[in-house]
């Protein structure tokens, strides 16, 4: 089966990057994404490259090459499904915020509209592809839905998770570590259709890169993915608590146990917590499914990891307080470091969200510089914690374009997103334009020691 067109509904930090370099690899076949936001489309479609929706080192290049050629993007949805061979459904899928499962199970009402929008519009046979994170047996769903209409169009129904990481999307896409297939390896259809997948993929993937699975395991895979990744992080912080109270170092244990094979030197990073869009999301979406299930021992096993995680956030935030004195009412504190990581402006879950919100609740004044998340999201990041009105959070947080402006008169700083810029900054400049003392807390072991104590700054970092 030759494919000719595809849609992909969502143009979020997913279907942008992975439908970009599809429609770079593959110039012979016509990638449209679709969207209903508006603003977001007009964002992809702006003239100027860099001034897309989405940050990631080298996205703009592609977007540039392939945009008008064959990389389209449009707010006409129903279009770009009927045209389509080949659907990859790439909405978000957060954690519900009511109901049944709420603070736990994922939201599925995007997906449904989706694949209820595939079934009305759809006039011939079409490979439908879940491309977001899915609870396990989503899939049987979708067959429910598009079957309903009884119209006579066929679906072959693919899982396809992405494991891309933000900050890393454009090379983690060029040369991915695997890509999974998952379909109905039962059928003759169910095959071919995995082998029409595959057969894109296959453009600039090794063929043995490619693990194609029954659709069951693929969907579990994705989660499973990303509770053994963030598992590692809560188990790095655990141990960096206990450093702190040791004499140990975190980044020594992290070397030291790393260079077992065993255990790998990857993501052994010690950090004030994890942040990300899916993490938390998924993990307690598979704490969800087990319990469902009534496998207690399996769900409280990987809520652990959550609770790890939120314990690190607030007792970084708290040893900052008691540090300086035990209150920091009234005190400037420069937050170095808004997004979750470097090299994305993305924001969703960062620890420095609730890192500030508990200094805010202390009755500190927060100075914020990132060098690319805008001031409108730190404060829309602020106002959706509910913690207190957008008023007062505008009144007692300032966002400023240099850290050097961040500092002026601050008691303290705090840098909480690695990127690399914080390293290069003049520290000396900064110590100056502070009160003193001086007060440095590192979150993410980015920043060498033995210069930031002999410029004179009381200086904290995590696991040390
Ligand atoms: P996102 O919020 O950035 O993008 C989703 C987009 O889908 C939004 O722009 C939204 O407007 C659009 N959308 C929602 N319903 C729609 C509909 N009915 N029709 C058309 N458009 C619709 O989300 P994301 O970060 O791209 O994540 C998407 C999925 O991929 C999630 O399931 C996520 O778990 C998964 N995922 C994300 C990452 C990541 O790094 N962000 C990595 C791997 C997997
Ligand atoms: C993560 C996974 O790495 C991807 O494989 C997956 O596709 C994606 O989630 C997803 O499903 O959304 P992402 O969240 O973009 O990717 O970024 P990561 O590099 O995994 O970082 C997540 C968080 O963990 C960040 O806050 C990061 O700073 C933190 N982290 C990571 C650490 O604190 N220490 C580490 O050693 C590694």
């Amino acid at each position: 089966m030759k494919i000719k067109n595809i849609c992909c509904i969502g143009a979020g930090y997913v279907g942008g990057p992975t439908m970009a370099v599809i429609a770079q690899k593959c110039p012979n076949v016509n990638v449209t994404v679709v969207d209903i936001n508006e603003k977001r489309i007009k964002q992809w479609n702006d003239p100027d490259v860099e001034k897309i929706p989405i940050y990631e080192p080298g996205l703009s290049e592609i977007v540039k090459e392939a945009r008008g050629r064959n990389l389209f993007f449009s707010t006409d949805v129903d279009k770009a499904i009927d045209e389509a061979d080949m659907i990859f459904i790439s909405v978000n899928t957060p954690t519900k915020t009511y109901g049944i499962g709420k603070g736990m199970a994922a939201d599925l009402k995007w997906i449904e509209l989706c694949a209820r929008q595939i079934a009305e519009v759809s006039k011939n046979d079409k490979i439908v592809i879940e491309k977001s994170t899915l609870p396990v047996r989503t899939a049987a769903a979708l067959r429910d839905i598009l079957d309903s209409t009884g119209n006579g169009v066929k679906y072959q129904i693919l899982s396809n998770p992405e494991f891309l990481a933000e900050g890393t999307a454009v090379e983690d896409l060029r040369n991915p570590d695997r890509v999974l297939i998952g379909g109905d390896i039962e059928t003759e259809e169910g095959r071919e259709a995995m082998e029409a997948l595959v057969n894109i993929y296959a453009t600039w993937v090794p063929r043995e890169k490619i693990l194609t699975t029954n659709v069951w395991s693929s969907e579990l895979s994705k989660l499973t993915a990303n509770a053994f990744l963030a598992q590692r992080v809560s188990s790095i912080n655990a141990m960096s608590e206990l450093c702190e109270k040791t004499g140990a170092d975190i980044n020594e244990v992290s070397k030291a146990i790393g260079m077992d094979s065993r255990i790998g030197p990857k993501f052994l990073k010690a950090s004030v917590g994890f942040g990300g869009s899916c993490f938390q999301k998924d993990i307690l979406n598979l704490v969800y499914i087990a319990r469902t299930f009534n496998l207690n021992e399996v769900a409280d096993y990987w809520e652990q990891v959550i609770i790890m995680n939120d314990h690190q956030k607030r007792r970084f935030a708290a040893n900052m307080v008691q540090t300086m004195y035990n209150t920091v009412a009234g005190k400037k504190i420069a937050i170095l470091g808004w997004a979750f990581k470097k090299d994305t402006n993305d924001t969703r879950e960062s620890a420095a969200i609730y890192v500030a919100d508990y200094l805010l609740n202390e009755q500190a004044e927060i100075m914020v510089y990132d060098p690319k998340v805008t001031e409108e999201q730190i404060y829309s990041d602020l106002d959706y914690l509910g913690t207190r009105s957008g008023d007062a959070n505008r009144q007692a947080v300032t966002v400023v374009n240099s850290p050097y402006e961040a500092c002026e008169d601050a008691h303290a700083i705090a840098v909480l997103t690695e990127w690399d810029e914080f390293k290069e900054l003049d520290w000396q400049k900064l110590y100056d334009k502070m009160l003193k003392p001086a007060f440095l807390f590192d979150g993410r072991r980015l920043l060498e020691p033995k210069t930031k104590k002999e410029i004179g700054f009381e200086f904290y970092a995590i696991g040390n």
